[in-house]
């Protein structure tokens, strides 16, 4: 081992899929204890780069060093053996065995004898402990936690295995934003121990915050690699993008129809799951109104409930100004004027991974091309065609399967899907996570648009600057409950973090 060379060094590394060019010649190298984020547009590579390195993908062409060393290619035993461990994107944890049983995984926990279990379960508390995670049971099945949770497990899980490389590939996309606060003082340890951190992430923040260097990728071509301070953020998105982007947000013209005979959606003391506590609010059309809060909060089972996914214990929910029932999505989706929800886990409710891009889209609404029992497909594909077209999904999503496609543009296959639906009330769940920067505009202009079209959004983000800048209204969530409720010029990152960590709640400028 060179004990000088560069922690990674990448030379002349291509890869296509059919006619796709993931990677085209790429070269760079990363120095040891450096933290290198890795940017670029939805399919720009980032993630097909993290899997040549991590021995998933095999490339067409080039050559891998680590520490001098020649890793061979497509073999993640040699890549762990030379010290890489990686979080992926879409992450690769087992719903059915427990937090302790993946963190052993490969070994195989179930031949395991009792002692050994103990004492398994013992080191995966503490390893848990010690990186600030002793909320995480270990006993507990994967498919009972949120995706937030998932996500610190998937990195614990990396970290648990002692890199020298640690890949982190979208870590902070499903987190809020004391979670990517603790990731940051995890990954200023990772430095001082030594350790070379990849860090992926369409937040350019986060970027400044974590890194000393970034990468640029552009259709699978390594645009350049800078040191942070050279760059500003106008330039970053120059390079990701290849052109300058004027303003991010679309103009916040106010549409709210409050004069309207009844709101588009009014919840009326809704209770539900373990969190959500006699919630009321109402929804206008022509509205986006904006939830806040911290992880946990009761959000998701506000958003879960108006959809149909968990039942209420208390308290209802009015269409439109008629009361309805939901016991599931179909409910949701067909009661009156219509309920779609952009889902958090894409991975899981979102998406058919194994279908077209064409069938994931039409098919909540399957029915409007089915005539007897036959679905004509002529019409179906001119409906999934305008919506692809307005949110720039790939053409070839049309025929490919959704799990071919880059995270975001997965992401953008599950909001098509919902579009195609034309509900008047749309529920979005933090609908830009993992969504570049250039689709993120197309988003918030399509968001705002809907409003103008007299569609009602209710719109939940972990990304603060998204309600302050796109939401005519914010309700802020603390424990359950709603706190504080803002509206217009009163929106501030300050006004919302205020509440949201449960200090005093401010009431400004009330509907
Ligand atoms: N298994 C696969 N089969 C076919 N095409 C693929 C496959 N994996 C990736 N691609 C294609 O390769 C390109 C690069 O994808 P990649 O996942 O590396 O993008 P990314 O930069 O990680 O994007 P994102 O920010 O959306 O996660 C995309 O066009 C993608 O559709
Ligand atoms: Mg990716």
């Amino acid at each position: 081992m060179d004990a000088s060379a560069p922690a990674i060094d990448v030379q002349g590394l291509s890869k296509r899929f059919e006619a796709t060019v993931a990677l085209d010649d790429v070269s760079l190298s990363i120095g040891r204890a450096e933290v290198r984020a890795l940017i670029g547009e939805n399919g720009a590579g980032k993630s097909t780069l993290v899997k040549v390195l991590s021995g998933l993908i095999r490339p067409d062409q080039g050559t891998v060093k680590v520490f001098g060393d020649t890793v061979p290619f497509g073999r993640p035993k040699a890549a762990y053996r030379h010290g890489i461990q990686t979080a992926f994107q879409e992450l690769t944890l087992i719903r059915d065995l427990t937090v302790t049983q993946n963190l052993l995984l490969p070994y195989e926990p179930v031949a395991f004898s009792q002692i050994r279990k103990r004492h398994a379960r013992r080191l995966v508390e503490a390893h848990l402990a010690k990186l600030g995670l002793e909320a995480i049971s270990p006993d507990r099945l994967i498919s009972d936690l949120d995706l937030p949770t998932r996500q610190k497990v998937e990195i614990a899980k990396a970290i648990g295995r002692k890199p020298r490389v640690l890949l982190l590939d979208e870590p902070t996309s499903t987190l809020s934003a004391s979670d990517v606060d603790w990731l940051g003082r995890l990954i200023t340890q990772l430095k001082a121990e030594g350790i070379t951190v990849v860090f992926i992430s369409h937040r350019m923040a986060e970027v400044r915050r974590f890194c000393e260097s970034v990468t640029v990728l552009r259709n699978g071509k390594h645009v350049g690699s800078y040191k942070i301070d050279e760059v500003s953020d106008t330039d970053v998105v120059r390079l990701i993008i290849g052109r300058s982007l004027g303003a991010i947000y679309p103009p916040r013209v106010d549409n709210r129809k409050a004069d309207a005979a009844a709101p588009a959606l009014a919840g009326d003391g809704l209770s539900a799951g373990a969190m959500l506590r006699d919630t009321s609010f109402v929804l206008w059309p022509g509205e986006v109104l904006g939830i806040a809060g911290l992880q946990g909060m009761g959000q998701l089972e506000l958003f879960e409930a108006l959809f149909g996914v968990i039942g209420l214990k208390a308290g209802k929910i009015m269409l439109g100004g008629r009361a309805v029932t939901l016991a599931n999505p179909s409910d949701a989706v067909n009661a009156g004027v219509g309920i779609s929800l952009v889902p958090e886990d894409r991975k899981s409710e979102g998406l058919f991974l194994k279908l077209s891009g064409k069938d994931n889209a039409s098919l909540p609404v399957i029915d409007r091309f089915s005539r007897f029992l036959w679905v004509d497909r002529g019409a179906e594909r001119k409906a999934v065609d305008r919506v692809f077209a307005r949110l720039q999904v790939h053409p070839r999503a049309l025929y490919k399967p959704a799990s071919s496609f880059s995270g975001g543009n997965q992401q953008k296959i599950a909001i098509a899907k919902w579009l195609l639906a034309d509900s008047k009330v749309l529920l979005m769940f933090d609908p830009t996570r993992g969504v570049d920067i250039g689709t993120k505009h197309e988003i918030y202009v399509l968001i705002r648009e809907l409003a103008a079209q007299g569609h009602a959004v209710l719109f939940y983000s972990t990304e603060v600057p998204e309600l302050v800048n796109l939401c005519d209204r914010v309700l802020v969530m603390y424990r359950g409950r709603i706190v504080a409720e803002l509206k217009g010029d009163a929106i501030s990152e300050e006004t919302i973090m205020t509440p949201a960590l449960g200090g005093s709640a401010a009431t400004a400028g009330a509907a």
